[in-house]
């Protein structure tokens, strides 16, 4: 199937298997600062912004994002970073 996501500001059009989670998509897509640590929705490592709100991607079907905006923690914090030194 295919979906549109905003992965870090980055329009981004893929083709992906139905039941891909969004750890795996971030990851694809080279969002190498998400890391997996149990799968069981207990870590939070995978932790990821979907439309501005935090979401633990690992539990999370990539198919769920389609539309929508992705932002990786590194990305965010590289944004407040470059916004405060303005
Ligand atoms: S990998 Fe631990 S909560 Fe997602």
């Amino acid at each position: 199937m295919l979906v549109n996501i905003i992965l870090n500001g980055k329009k981004l059009s893929r083709e992906i298997a139905p039941d891909m989670t969004l750890y795996d998509f971030v990851r694809d897509n080279g969002c190498y600062s998400v890391k997996c640590g149990c799968e069981t929705s207990n870590c939070g490592l995978c932790t990821v912004f979907l439309n501005n709100k935090p979401v633990l991607s690992c539990s999370v079907l990539a198919a769920r994002a389609d539309g929508c905006r992705v932002d990786t923690l590194e990305y965010t914090c590289f944004i407040k970073r470059k916004s405060s030194s303005k």
